[in-house]
C-alpha cells in the first residue's frame, strides 16, 4: 500500500488537537485551545480533562471533514500516550482505543517528546528535514532537553533541565509581571520593542555542562521586580518591554551556549529546535544567525508545529506504521515517559 492515512489525536496538556496525515503530508491539523485556564494563571488538570471530553468529538470531526478523508479510508489511529497530565491523556487514549476497535485499524501509541522532535519530518514547504545525526533542543512548557538524534527512534539525551523548563520560566516571569497565561508569547511580543541590554540577569551553572537550571533565574527575576516595584509602583508598567527583552536575551544566551557546547562535543553541525518555546522569535533569529556566524545548518519548525499539535503525533504514527510498530488495547497512558 503506498498511501497511508493516519488520524492523530493529541491531548497531553491543555490543547485538544486532531490531525489527518497522508503519508508524511498534513491534510488537516485542528487545535482547540482551552481558555478556561487563563483566569487561573496556569493549567488546572481537572478542568483540562473535562474540556478535552467536550472538545474531542468536534475536533476529530472537523479534522476529518477538512482532510476530505472518509473514516473508512483511515489506516491507523495515532494518539499521545505520554508524557503529560494523566486525566488529559486518558481522554485521548480511550477515544483512540475505541476508534481503533470500531474501525478495525491499528492503534499507535506515540511519545509526545519524540513527536516534538519528529515534527521536523513533516513534508511541508515551510520547513526542511534534518539528516541524521542532528542535535535537537526541545523546549516546551514541561520539558527542556538537548538530544543527539541518531535515527527516527534513536535518541541520546545529552542534557536536560534539573528544575524548571524554559517555557515554565517564561510563563512564571510573565505571571509575576501580570501578563496573561501562557505568558511566553506575550514576553516575545513585548521583547520586540525593548532594549535587551538594559537589565542583566544571572546565567546559572550546572554540574553537567549540557544540563539546564532555570529556577535561579526565575527567583532573581522575582526579587528584581519586587525590589524595583517597592521603589516605584509603576516600575513594571513603565519598563515592561525592556524587562521582557532582557529576560528573553538571557534565556536565549543560555540556550545558544548549550547548543554550541553540544555541537562542540559531538562534532554535529546540523542543529534543530522543537517544542512550544521554539515559536519564540528571538530563538528563531538566533538560530538563523548561527548559520552565518557558526557555519551550522539549522532547522526551525514551521510555526504551526511548534506548540502542541496532533500533526506531530501523526508523523510519528506514520513512521511507526511503516515499521508495523503497533500498540494493543492494553496500552496505558503514562504521565511520565522518557524520550
Ligand atoms: O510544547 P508546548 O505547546 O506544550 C508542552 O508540551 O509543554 O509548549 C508550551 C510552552 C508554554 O510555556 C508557552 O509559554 C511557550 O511554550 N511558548 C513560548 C512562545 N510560544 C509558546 N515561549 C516563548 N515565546 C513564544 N513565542
Ligand atoms: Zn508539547
Amino acid at each position: 500500500k503506498n498511501t497511508i492515512n493516519i488520524l492523530a489525536i493529541e491531548s497531553s496538556c491543555d490543547d485538544t488537537s486532531a490531525a489527518v496525515l497522508q503519508n508524511d503530508r498534513v491534510l488537516a491539523n485542528v487545535i482547540a485551545n482551552q481558555k478556561v485556564h487563563a483566569e487561573y494563571g496556569g493549567v488546572v488538570p481537572e478542568l483540562a480533562s473535562r474540556a478535552h471530553q467536550q472538545n474531542i468529538v468536534p475536533v476529530i470531526e472537523t479534522a476529518l471533514k477538512r482532510s476530505g478523508i472518509d473514516k473508512s479510508n483511515l489506516d491507523g489511529i495515532a494518539f499521545t500516550k505520554g508524557p503529560g497530565l494523566l486525566g488529559s491523556l486518558l481522554v485521548g487514549t480511550s477515544f483512540a482505543k475505541s476508534l481503533s476497535l470500531g474501525l478495525k485499524i491499528p492503534l499507535i501509541g506515540v511519545n509526545h517528546m519524540q513527536a516534538h522532535v519528529l515534527a521536523h519530518f513533516i513534508d511541508d514547504e515551510e520547513q526542511k528535514k534534518p539528516p541524521f545525526p542532528f542535535i535537537c533542543l526541545t523546549i516546551s512548557g514541561g520539558h527542556t532537553q538537548i538530544l543527539n538524534v541518531k535515527g527516527h527512534f534513536d535518541f541520546e539525551i545529552l542534557g536536560e533541565t534539573i528544575d524548571d523548563a524554559v517555557g515554565e520560566t517564561f510563563d512564571k516571569a510573565a505571571k509575576i509581571m501580570g501578563l496573561p497565561y501562557p505568558g511566553g508569547p506575550f514576553i516575545d511580543k513585548l521583547a520586540a520593542a525593548g532594549n535587551p541590554d538594559r537589565f542583566s540577569f544571572p546565567q546559572p551553572k550546572t554540574q553537567n555542562e549540557l544540563d539546564f537550571s532555570f529556577s535561579g533565574l526565575k527567583t532573581s527575576v522575582l526579587y528584581f521586580l519586587q525590589k524595583n516595584q517597592k521603589e516605584n509602583q509603576n516600575f513594571i508598567e513603565e519598563n515592561k518591554e525592556d524587562i521582557c527583552a532582557s529576560l528573553q536575551k538571557t534565556i536565549i544566551d543560555i540556550l545558544m551556549a548549550k547548543l554550541k557546547h553540544a555541537s562542540k562535543v559531538t562534532g554535529i553541525e546540523h542543529i534543530a529546535i522543537a517544542g512550544g518555546v521554539s515559536a519564540n522569535s528571538g530563538i528563531r533569529q538566533a538560530l538563523k544567525n548561527a548559520e552565518k556566524d557558526l557555519g551550522w545548518t539549522t532547522y526551525i519548525p514551521k510555526f504551526e508545529y511548534t506548540t502542541d499539535n496532533a500533526a506531530m503525533i501523526g508523523i510519528v504514527g506514520y513512521f511507526k506504521y511503516l515499521d508495523q510498530n503497533f500498540s494493543d488495547q492494553k496500552i496505558k497512558a503514562k504521565a511520565r515517559l522518557s524520550v
